[in-house]
């Protein structure tokens, strides 16, 4: 049997090891073949102290400066939310829809994970916005880095205020979803996220109420919208999305952990056609 304890103490041990690979620019495979090495001083200095931030909650991907998602290295600093693995299964979603040059909207980009991975993956063009203009510095970064910077454009802005002029086929949205009261707070690794980032409101569903209104004027009638939000709120969008996208067929997506963690909005022109609204 597995207890708490062990698991964190193989935590503690898994993001010792992370940082003093990080430290002695080696990866870990090489920290196991040398257990005997005496590392300098100052390189055992730095690990200490990155310990010691990491033992008052700081993500372990802001002291290493990156996180992995999608198979990719990406940026990380306080200024953006750490991309997470479940957000990976709406590049999943996009990806099996995306066919061919389509153009497709990341709203919040925070670090460009979600903008930069279909750029990389796929052959769209992505508009992709951030209120936070040191977020979207980050997102720049990772996208030259990526070597998508082509493919990518950075607004900031208010949501969809930038582009609202523009029409997409894939509107996709990773908004700030936690209720204000249940933000956590130090030594909580989230609570050192950037509260633009985490801070959904009082029900956690704010910045989608503010967002859903746009999406008539900006998605393509045969397009795809995909929201990612917090299982216990996903029944709450999904009727939101319903009222405001009548003509597109609306369902609820598992993640991987098996949560209800997207809305998923596809049209079909067929389906709007032969509407019994058509015409109203
Ligand atoms: C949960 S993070 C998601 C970041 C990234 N899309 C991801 O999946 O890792 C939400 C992002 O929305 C941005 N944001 C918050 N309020 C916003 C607003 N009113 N307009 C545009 N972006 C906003 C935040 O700065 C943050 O980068």
């Amino acid at each position: 049997m597995t207890t708490v304890a062990a698991l964190l103490s193989e935590s503690a041990h898994a993001d010792a090891s992370l940082l003093l690979a990080h430290v002695l620019q080696r990866d870990r495979s090489w920290l196991v073949a040398h257990a005997d090495a005496e590392p300098p001083q100052e390189e055992v200095t730095r690990f200490y102290a990155l310990c010691e931030r990491r033992r008052e909650g700081i993500p372990i991907a802001y002291l290493l400066g990156t996180a992995e998602f999608y198979g990719r290295q990406f940026l990380v600093n306080e200024h953006v939310l750490v991309p997470r693995p479940e957000t990976e299964h709406l590049i999943d979603e996009a990806i099996a829809f995306i066919d061919g040059p389509m153009r497709v909207l990341d709203v919040g980009t925070g670090s460009g994970a979600i903008a930069c991975t279909l750029a990389a993956e796929t052959a769209v063009v992505v508009d992709a916005t951030d209120a936070s203009p040191a977020a979207l510095d980050v997102a720049r970064e990772n996208a030259r880095r990526l070597n998508v910077s082509a493919a990518c454009r950075f607004y900031q802005g208010d949501l969809v205020e930038p582009v609202r002029k523009n029409r997409y086929d894939v509107v996709v949205a990773n908004l700030p979803y936690i209720p204000t009261t249940d933000v956590p707070k130090p030594p909580d690794p989230v609570s050192f996220e950037p509260r633009l980032a985490t801070d959904g409101g009082p029900e956690g569903l704010a910045l989608y109420r503010r967002l859903l209104p746009t999406l008539p004027d900006l998605i393509n009638e045969s397009g795809l919208v995909l929201l990612e939000a917090a299982p216990p709120t996903i029944n709450a969008l999904a009727d939101m999305l319903r009222a405001t996208l009548p003509y597109f067929t609306i369902s609820v997506v598992k993640d991987y952990s098996a949560l209800d963690r997207y809305v998923k909005a596809y049209g079909v022109e067929s389906e709007r056609l032969t509407s019994p609204l058509r015409g109203v």
